[in-house]
């Protein structure tokens, strides 16, 4: 989704504002756009310089290039099409109409309409069919001599979610910033200052950020950040995020998925012993979010999320009710934030996010919040709005993640439901130390066991080659298999664009397998050992109706399944659906990469989807 990037340069430093905002902009490409553009208050003619492009960021330094604007301080902006088509025009920053004030925006502004019609009525001639122009026009038409003073006159009269950065013609070292409900973060280093709408814009220059609260506005120089809340300045704390800027690199990988996939295992042990004493074989008590007795009242915990974290939450539900005997239920977060039950006596909330962005996940959050439920959250960006906003936070290690399709985050949220699941299984007198110190043990080895799954790569390179034809996939599985092929389908499908879908595998024969037949393949997880038989026996119902199999879990080379088998190395049942997911990474990747996909930006999606 769209990002946006400021910077102010000291004097005399070398930094170039112009090279600054391109970099950040490309360090943000992975978010998904489909226009970019900057705008540079130019100090000598006292004037707001533009330049904007459709398609690719390459296209905007060409148009930098020609144009040449001057100036230290500027804003640039990725645009993810909402209100109006991507075009020159639409493309963000917008100008007010005599060009005194511009305007980037991340969000959507939903009595736009309204505030149009008004302006127009008042004489304002608009030039693209956005809603972040009405936000630059309503600054110049109440524009007081002071930005800070109309920004707290104008963002009243806003409804919906912003994150704002705003160039006022009269002061061309200053950018002034607000949101609500949608990120922004604040920086300085050596040679200015920054503000981005995700931290990846900003790897290269510091690691210390400041985010800015709900409905709070910003105010950068080159020397200072000052914050503002109702009229009342604020000192927010900086947030140090110890990513590495070669981490949102590929690295010699042809994609960042591919690299991303081989991250994991570093990604498993990092938050593996950021939360495991694995050498003593106990959980840091002081990275739970429960003591005792909070684990021993928690009566039900309810979990949201969207996309591939809602599968993580899928996986959570089964682990904490097999492992821990914790009723749980995952939902998608987009529904659940309609929901109108009322909450119950020890019942604990729980969001799962990768950006911690994500609009809908953070609406059920804020929900649930207003209901006065403990909030709980697991997400891989720190200071995130949704680990801001939770009472506590479990951190996946995994690292910025920039490929669209999530693969190291899962992982990691997956892990984090083990070692969760175990924690309260401990806590609530189900797990004896004993019991525990094995169960981390058989964590420890999930690292080496991902990488010797790694290593077999050309295996699945080369059965991806014999399935060009191939069209619609089925992934089935039962009990945690299910959560993993729901997984599975999905990376397929946004990454290739194949049809495919995931079934509990007894349900199929309820309707669906009428779909099946010998163009299609059906991938078959079996490493459940409770109903192993059952989802073989649901392995000959397709094998029957002319299907092509193949079979991920672990079974013996002489095994007497007439199909491919990929094995996974010796795991426990709670630990095998984490193993066979890599598998399913590498399918998609192979299969994507086979059909000449654009895998690291798939068609029609964003990374972090920041509105409803
Ligand atoms: C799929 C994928 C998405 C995200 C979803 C939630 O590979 O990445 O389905 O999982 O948009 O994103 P987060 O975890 O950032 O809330």
């Amino acid at each position: 989704m769209c990002g946006i990037v400021g910077f102010t340069k000291k004097k005399y430093r070398s930094a170039c504002c112009l090279e600054v905002l391109l970099n950040g902009l490309e360090n943000l490409e992975y978010r998904g756009y489909d226009s970019a553009g900057i705008a540079v208050s130019d100090m000598e003619h006292q004037e707001l310089k533009l330049c904007r492009a459709v398609g690719r960021i390459s296209n905007l330094r060409r148009v930098v290039e020609e144009e040449k604007p001057e100036g230290s301080c500027g804003i640039g902006h990725t645009r993810w099409a909402t209100h109006g088509k991507p075009s020159v025009e639409n493309c963000h920053p917008h100008l007010a109409e005599k060009k005194t004030v511009a305007v980037v925006h991340n969000g959507i502004i939903e009595n736009y309409q309204a505030l149009k019609l008004q302006l127009q009525k008042e004489g304002v001639h608009f030039a693209s069919q956005t809603d972040t122009e009405v936000v630059a026009q309503l600054l110049e038409k109440q524009y007081c001599g002071d930005m800070k003073k109309t920004l707290e006159r104008v963002l009243p009269q806003l409804e919906g979610s912003f994150a704002l950065a705003i160039l006022d013609r009269n002061q061309p070292d200053t950018i002034y910033c607000a949101r609500r409900r949608s990120p922004l973060l604040l920086a300085k280093g050596e040679d200015g200052a920054y503000l981005a709408s995700d931290i990846s814009a900003l790897l290269d220059y510091t690691r210390d950020v400041w985010y800015i609260d709900e409905d709070s506005i910003a105010v950068l120089t080159p020397e200072e950040i000052m914050f503002w809340k109702d009229g009342e300045q604020q000192f927010p704390q900086s947030v140090h995020i110890n990513w590495d800027s070669s981490a949102a690199r590929k690295n010699g990988f042809d994609h960042f998925m591919l690299k991303e996939i081989f991250d994991q295992p570093t990604a498993l042990r990092d938050t593996l012993n950021h939360y495991v004493d694995v050498e003593k074989g106990i959980i840091r008590r002081e990275t739970m979010p429960f003591t005792m007795e909070q684990a021993k009242a928690l009566k039900r915990l309810t979990i949201a999320a969207c996309g591939t974290a809602y599968h993580a939450a899928v996986m959570g539900q089964s682990l904490l009710e097999q492992v821990a005997g914790v009723p749980a239920m995952a939902a998608v977060a987009s529904e659940y934030r309609y929901s109108t039950m009322p909450p119950m006596e020890g019942e604990v909330f729980m969001a799962v996010s990768q950006s911690g962005e994500t609009a809908d996940t953070l609406a059920a959050l804020t929900h649930k919040k207003a209901q006065g439920l403990r909030c709980l959250a697991l997400s891989n960006v720190i200071g995130s709005t949704i680990a801001r906003e939770a009472d506590h936070v479990m951190y996946t290690l995994a690292g910025p993640e920039i490929a669209v399709a999530s693969t190291k985050a899962y992982l990691t949220q997956v892990l984090l439901f083990e070692i969760l699941a175990l924690d309260l299984a401990n806590l609530r007198g189900v797990l004896s130390d004993e019991e525990l110190k094995v169960r981390i043990a058989e964590l420890a080895q999930l690292p080496e066991q991902v990488e010797a799954i790694l290593a077999s790569k050309k295996t699945v390179e080369d059965f991806v080659q014999t399935q060009k034809n191939c069209h619609d996939i089925f992934f089935i599985g039962r009990l945690m298999d299910y959560a993993s092929s729901l997984e599975a389908a999905l990376k397929l499908k946004e990454i290739s664009y194949l049809h495919s879908e995931a079934y509990a595998a007894g349900e199929l024969k309820h309707g669906t397998i009428a779909l099946v037949d010998e163009s299609c393949l059906v991938v078959v997880t079996a490493t459940q050992s409770v109903v192993l038989e059952k989802t073989l026996a649901n392995m000959e119902e397709v094998r029957a109706r002319g299907a092509e199999l193949l079979l991920l879990g672990h079974f013996p080379v002489d095994h007497p399944h007439d199909c491919t088998v990929w094995n996974i190395p010796a795991c426990s049942d709670q630990l095998a659906p984490i193993l066979t997911t890599v598998y399913a990474q590498l399918f998609a990747y192979y299969m994507a990469k086979m059909h000449g996909c654009d895998i690291d930006k798939p068609r029609n999606l964003a990374k972090s989807v920041t509105v409803e």
